[in-house]
C-alpha cells in the first residue's frame, strides 16, 4: 500500500492545527503509520529541502522550518501521495481553494501549514529521512472495507 510523508510545519503547530490536520486525513479514510513531534536541525532541513538549494527563498525556508517544533507523519492508503497533495491545496495559500488545508488556514506562501511528498520517489526519501523502520506500524483498519 502506498505511503506518504506529511508534516505540520512550525506555524501549524504554534496555531494548534495538528489535531485539525490529523483529523482530515483520518476522516478521509487514510491510515496513520507513524507520527512524532520533533525539532528539525539545520542539517536535516537542508537535506529535506535539498531540491530548493539554489532558490532565493531557501535560506528563509530553512530558518522557518527550524524555528519551532513540527509534527511529522507517515500516512498510508490508496493513491495517498496525490490525494494528500489535493487535500493540502496549492503551495501559495492565496491560490489554494477553500476546503483545502492551505486554503482554509494559510495566508502567506512561506507559512503554509503543511508539507507533503510530491512523488513516489520523494515519499520514500522523506519517510526514510524522518523515520526509522521501528517507528512505523503496519496494520489493517477493519473499517476500511467501508471507504
Ligand atoms: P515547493 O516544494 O515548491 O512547494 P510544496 O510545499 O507545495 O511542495 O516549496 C517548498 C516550500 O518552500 C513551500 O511549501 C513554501 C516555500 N516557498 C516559499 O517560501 N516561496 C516560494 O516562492 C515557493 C515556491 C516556496
Ligand atoms: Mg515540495
Amino acid at each position: 500500500m502506498e505511503r506518504t510523508f506529511l508534516m505540520v510545519k512550525p506555524d501549524g503547530v504554534q496555531r494548534s492545527l495538528v489535531g485539525e490536520v490529523v483529523s482530515r486525513f483520518e476522516k478521509k479514510g487514510f491510515t496513520l503509520a507513524g507520527a512524532k513531534v520533533l525539532a528539525i536541525s539545520k542539517d536535516l532541513a537542508e537535506t529535506h529541502y535539498g531540491e530548493h538549494k539554489e532558490r532565493p527563498f531557501f535560506g528563509e525556508l530553512v530558518d522557518f522550518i527550524t524555528s519551532g517544533p513540527v509534527f511529522a507523519m507517515v500516512w498510508e492508503g490508496e493513491n495517498v501521495i496525490d490525494e494528500a497533495r489535493k487535500m493540502m491545496g496549492k503551495t501559495n495559500p492565496q491560490e489554494a481553494q477553500p476546503g483545502t488545508i492551505r486554503g482554509d488556514f494559510g495566508v502567506q506562501v512561506s507559512m503554509n501549514i503543511i508539507h507533503g511528498s510530491d512523488s513516489q520517489d520523494s515519499a520514500k526519501r522523506e519517510i526514510e529521512l524522518f523515520f526509522g523502520a521501528d517507528e512505523l506500524v503496519t496494520y489493517e483498519k477493519t473499517v476500511n472495507k467501508w471507504v
